[in-house]
């Protein structure tokens, strides 16, 4: 995976998925359940390296990736984050007073325990497994901290940031000074390449991307370059659309992530720039059979030739079953079923 960051073509590409490590995992459930609560998981290193190396074991990866959660920063800032079952993630969520008062002096002791998981991971992967660190990017991580928990198309943050603009980009400067922070800890822990989750970039609005989007991916970006010349950045900006014609070169990130909506012709233009990693709808894998075969086909026809990471569009769900994803290990690798 490092030699194809680096812009080599590989024949079958280096494959990963994202949430590899997750519910649709009976060994994963079983982990889960022993942990108690979900970042309980986060922070006992022995669990979290566990069920890192759970999807390792079971398919081969090419890749692992630290198994934690974005929401671990705004729980080192003391914003109450609980995942409750069948809710997903609740925070307390944050208002202009409160921003202003953000500190940042206990968000790398409070993560030790993730540094620790790292260590404890490039020590069990095999070599030539990249490990992937990672964190979200500040406007998706804002999203959850404005409305305290998910929403169909973050209405809180976007109203937020045209109300009180000033705070509001004075929170994404501060996500982006931590988050440098936690990602230069992580590669110093071990990881091989670090992944940026902008997972809710596609609802923001032309000016809004430019300003929320990549600005701060890119402040983001020259700070841990700043300080680590070399570090291998890939860039996942869900939903961007056409905005990704632009989006390597503006936050000068070594590759980006792809949607499953992002046309394979226009993929392809994107990966004469640079690879390209994605991005194979996951209800594909939750379909298994030939709607499966033929999405992992078109993809490697269509980007086969230049720098790829075989990927999802997005994370894999908690119904897909765990038989698919053999599947498509052995389709991708061209290997017999
Ligand atoms: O295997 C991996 O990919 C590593 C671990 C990982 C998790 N979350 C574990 C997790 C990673 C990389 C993430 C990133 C993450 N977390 C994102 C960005 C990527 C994306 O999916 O868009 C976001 C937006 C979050 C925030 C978050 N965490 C939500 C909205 C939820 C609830 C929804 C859900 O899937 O349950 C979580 C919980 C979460 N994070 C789970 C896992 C395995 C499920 C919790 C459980 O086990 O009960």
């Amino acid at each position: 995976m490092i030699d194809v960051l680096n812009g080599k073509t590989m024949s079958p590409p280096p494959l990963w998925l994202m949430r590899q490590a997750g519910r649709y995992l009976p060994e994963y459930r079983q982990t889960r359940e022993k942990a108690g609560g979900f970042l309980n998981l986060c922070y006992t290193p022995e669990l979290a390296t566990e069920v890192t190396l759970q999807p390792i074991r079971r398919y081969g990866f090419d890749a692992a990736i630290l198994f934690s959660d974005i929401l671990v920063i705004p729980d080192a800032l003391k914003r109450n984050v609980r995942f409750e079952e069948g809710h997903g993630p609740r925070l307390d969520p944050i208002d202009v007073t409160a921003i202003r008062a953000l500190k940042p002096d206990h968000v790398s002791s409070h993560l030790k325990p993730v540094m620790e998981t790292v260590t404890r991971l490039r020590a069990s992967l095999p070599e030539e497994t990249t490990l992937l660190g990672f964190c979200g990017a500040p406007w998706t991580v804002a999203t959850y901290m404005i409305a305290g928990q998910g929403t169909p198309d973050q209405a809180p943050a976007r109203l937020f940031g045209y109300r009180e603009t000033a705070a509001f980009t004075y929170l994404l400067d501060f996500l982006a000074d931590v988050s440098a922070d936690y990602l230069v800890e992580q590669i110093d822990a071990g990881a091989d390449a670090v992944q940026i989750f902008d997972s809710w970039a596609g609802v923001l609005g032309e000016r809004e991307f430019a300003d929320y989007a990549v600005r701060p991916v890119r402040r983001m970006v020259d700070s841990v370059r700043a300080r680590r010349p070399g570090a291998k950045i890939i860039a996942f900006a869900k939903g961007a659309g056409l905005r990704l014609k632009t989006y390597r070169r503006d936050t000068d990130t070594d590759a980006i992530g792809l949607d499953w909506s992002v046309p394979l012709s226009f993929a392809a233009e994107l990966q004469k720039d640079g690879p390209v990693q994605g991005n194979l709808d996951p209800m594909r894998v939750v379909a298994g059979g030939a709607a499966l075969d033929e999405g992992v086909d078109a993809i490697l026809q269509a980007l086969g030739n230049g720098p790829l990471i075989f990927n999802l569009g997005h994370g894999i769900t908690p119904q897909a079953d765990p038989d698919h994803v053999t599947r498509l290990v052995k389709r991708v690798r061209g290997e017999a079923l």
